[in-house]
């Protein structure tokens, strides 16, 4: 015969339907900390010592399964409950109860029973918790991975880029050389026969052709920019200064479009530049600008700076560029214009370069800004020395 005192599960029974007392067995007390394994006044256990949760919500006595089999005749079974102490120990454990009834059906009492399951709990709770880490570990180096995926393409196109720029800085070195001097003695021989009495009456052609060959010997100037081997005079100037200079060519541009244009001139430190490169990335960035709005449009040149650059921003409200077009920007001799030879924007990333300064693109149906980020001078400059050396 198994006696209610040595079963291996926990035994709790009610002896009335109101459940004033509960007689518990051995693994019972012991599950509820209790000295003594008979006879505990219902309420003294379940609302004072202990509180009772069921899928994390707080169960109040009348809610707890000896109580409800007890006092309404519910059968219940197998339902998790959490039992947690005034001084923090928590246990867990499965539940199954019933009315007790007499001969004639009445119910005189309940009896409940239950499995303690508070270390499979742990245990789960640790490996979900290890699982979560694990995740965690998998999704950090997954982005990482990805990272350094994008990082390698994006630094790939730019070997690429710059292959392409060698190869036509070499090109341009060559043509420069080779194209140059023929040029400059025909162009000598024009000016000759111009002055030449006796060919007066073609002096218009003579003027034409060598309108023409200065033409050409700009071209060969602007492959020989893309020359990495070009010398810059690095000096420390104001941007804004900069700016303001050749403003009004832009100005003047914009104008005779029928656009509009304007300088937004922020609180920026001097940086070390080529004035002249630097004037040419911002003719070529407002040229495109301009190029692509339409009539009544407005081009923002914008100065200003954050933590880690100074920013040189040139907004145009033109239609943007698509997405298939903006990888290629920079590669050399990309356009879309019937007229354009698609060196602006190398020459651009080519200055950008030499002066350690990074072009980011934003562009969308409402148009394009360019941003040539600039990294601002580690050691603060003096401010005398500032004032002296901005000499535009
Ligand atoms: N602000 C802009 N808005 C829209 N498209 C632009 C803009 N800037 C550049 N592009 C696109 O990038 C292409 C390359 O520009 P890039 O300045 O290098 O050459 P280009 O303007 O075509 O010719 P050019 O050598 O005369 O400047 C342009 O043809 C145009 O399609
Ligand atoms: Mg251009």
């Amino acid at each position: 015969m198994v006696r209610f005192s040595d079963l291996p599960s926990g035994v709790s029974i009610a002896t009335d339907v109101t459940c004033r007392e509960i007689i518990h067995n051995p693994t019972a007390a012991l599950f509820f900390r209790l000295k003594d394994w008979e006879d505990y006044p219902y309420t003294s256990l379940y609302s004072t010592l202990v509180k009772i949760f069921h899928q994390d919500k707080l169960l109040s006595p009348q809610e707890i399964p000896i109580y409800r089999s007890a006092v309404q005749g519910d059968r219940i079974i197998g339902v998790e409950l959490k039992f947690v102490w005034q001084d923090g120990i928590s246990k867990t454990a499965i539940w199954s109860s019933s009315p007790l009834r007499d001969e004639t059906g009445v119910i005189i009492g309940a009896i409940a029973t239950f499995e303690e399951v508070t270390g499979l709990v742990i245990k789960t709770q640790e490996l979900d918790a290890h699982q979560a880490l694990l995740q965690k570990m998998v999704d950090e180096r997954t982005m990482k991975l990805r990272q350094e995926f994008e990082k390698r393409q994006s630094i790939e196109r730019e070997i690429a880029r710059l292959e392409k720029l060698n190869v036509i800085g070499q090109l341009a070195a060559g043509l420069a050389h080779e194209v140059r001097n023929p040029m400059t003695t025909i162009r000598g021989f024009l000016q000759l026969f111009q002055s030449k009495n006796d060919l007066h009456s073609y002096n218009s052609y003579f003027s034409l052709m060598i309108e023409e060959l200065d033409r050409a010997n700009s071209i060969i100037h602007e492959f020989l920019t893309l020359s990495k081997n070009k010398t810059n005079v690095f000096k420390l100037l104001s941007l804004n200064k900069l700016i303001t200079g050749i403003f009004p060519l832009i100005q003047a541009d914009a104008l005779s479009q029928g656009k509009k244009s304007v300088f937004e001139a922020g609180n920026i430190t001097d940086l070390e530049i080529d004035s002249n490169e630097i004037i040419q990335l911002i003719l070529n960035l407002a040229r495109n600008g301009l190029e692509a709005m339409p009539k009544e449009g407005c081009l923002t040149i914008k100065t200003y700076m954050d933590e880690e650059y100074v920013v040189l921003g040139v907004k145009d409200e033109g239609t943007g560029i698509k997405p298939e077009h903006v990888l290629k920007l920079g590669t050399p001799f990309f356009t879309t214009k019937e007229t354009g030879t698609g060196l602006g924007i190398p020459i651009c990333y080519d200055i950008a370069e030499r002066h350690n300064a990074v072009i980011d693109v934003e562009t969308g149906q409402g148009g394009t800004v360019f941003k040539v980020k600039f990294s601002r001078p580690k050691v603060s400059v003096d401010n005398s020395v500032n004032k002296g050396a901005a000499t535009l």
